[in-house]
């Protein structure tokens, strides 16, 4: 299908229809997945190519123990390098990390917790390991087997146009579909090709908009500062993703980590927690479970939030909540403390407005015209503005 066809693209009722003229054909069925931005956590960002068995289950353990669970955090998931080879009959089977797919899986789920799986559309993965290429319909049935309940499907060795990917990814969707088991479907390249224009048509509920985030400042500003203008293709069951979160990972400041989940949460980001969960200080989990702060990122309005004022490096993001409250981020991208102003007509705010602290969770007072306050280098202010 080509993207301007993809133009005339309807949601009512959980389904994506096309309208051409008087035809219109449905595209999709969301199964009603991911209505607010996916939560959970992933292996790759600390454990990489070395995840196990054991670190599965020990995050699914620590998702529960450390409250995170109970903040929102449900998928528990597997990133690449957990495949082993095909049988003669194609069936792909785990390696020695992952003796037992399916009694793993089964454990995730004794815990009230929902576990997702990696594959590429490609013959091989990122980290050359078996993809899903001319497999499709087994590896979805397997996974369904297995009790799989998220699938990031990661471009990788692919090959060939738009309309080739195009066809790649619903190829897959479909045969998830067939499965009749609900399975969010993550779609991983980087941002190709306008993905965000057709992402939700093959059944995406997430894309990604970027290359890898790491667990650097430059990085993750890159990122996440990037990507207001792309807020018109975010709604309930379709997210811009853009990459899994680095607070906990060791090579930001505290700061820092505050403006990546002050900003992830703006953006209505998928929050998959990318650190070690068994082994956080009280900090990384505070800024991962602060609950007024959640309620930003998970708002069921699913509105994702944009700039709304830039000067220099300070920046006031907006993001319009459910209830007619707004979240605003004053950051602070510069070398040193700054004062920031939210100016109450850049963030359509009326005359007076009260003004709550989500980080400090502490109620400001009224507020005419303008909210100011100081902000760390590299900092943010997160404030509720009613
Ligand atoms: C790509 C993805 C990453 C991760 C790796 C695994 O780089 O973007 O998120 O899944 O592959 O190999």
């Amino acid at each position: 299908m080509k993207m301007s066809l993809a133009q005339g693209i309807t949601r009512a009722m959980g389904v994506v229809i096309l309208m051409l003229g008087s035809v219109s054909i449905v595209l999709a069925q969301d199964a009603g997945l991911a209505r607010t931005p996916p939560m959970g956590w992933n292996s790759w960002n600390h454990f990489a190519c070395k995840v196990t068995d054991a670190d599965v289950r020990s995050a699914a353990d620590a998702i529960v123990a450390n409250g995170m669970k109970a903040a929102g955090y449900i998928y528990v998931n597997i990133d690449d390098c957990w495949q082993g080879k095909r049988d003669e009959k194609g069936v792909l089977h785990p390696n020695e990390k992952f003796p037992d797919m399916k009694a793993l899986a089964d454990y995730v789920h004794s815990k009230g917790l929902k576990v997702g799986i990696y594959s590429s559309p490609g013959p091989k993965t990122c980290a050359r390991y078996e993809g899903s290429f001319g497999h499709e319909e087994q590896d979805a049935r397997m996974y369904a087997d297995w009790g799989i309940d998220y699938l990031k499907y990661d471009y990788c060795s692919f090959k060939g146009d738009v309309d080739a990917q195009i066809a790649a990814y619903v190829k897959m969707h479909e045969a998830l579909v067939k499965t009749g088991r609900p399975i969010v479907f993550s779609l991983c390249q980087y941002g190709m090709d306008r993905v965000w224009s057709w992402g939700p048509t093959v059944g995406g509920n997430l894309w990604r908009t970027t290359e890898d985030i790491t667990d650097e400042y430059r990085s993750m500003a890159f990122i996440g500062f990037g990507q207001s203008g792309l807020e018109r293709f975010a709604a309930p069951g379709h997210w811009n993703d853009p990459d899994m979160l680095e607070i906990g990972n060791g090579h930001m400041t505290h700061d820092e980590y505050l403006t990546h989940m002050s900003l992830w949460c703006i953006l209505a980001a998928p929050l998959l927690a990318g650190n070690d969960l068994a082994k956080m200080t009280p900090e990384t989990l505070e800024i991962l479970t602060n609950p007024e702060v959640i309620a930003v990122n998970q708002d069921p309005a699913g509105i994702q939030g944009w700039r709304a004022a830039q000067e220099g490096p300070l920046e006031v993001w907006v993001k319009p909540l459910s209830d007619g409250s707004k979240a605003v981020g004053l950051f602070n991208r510069g070398e040193s403390l700054m004062p920031v102003t939210a100016y109450f007509r850049d963030i359509g705010v009326g005359e007076a407005a009260s003004v709550r602290d989500l980080w400090a969770k502490r109620d400001l007072g009224v507020v005419r015209d303008h909210f100011t306050t100081q902000v760390p280098k590299h900092g943010v202010v997160l404030v509720k503005v009613k």
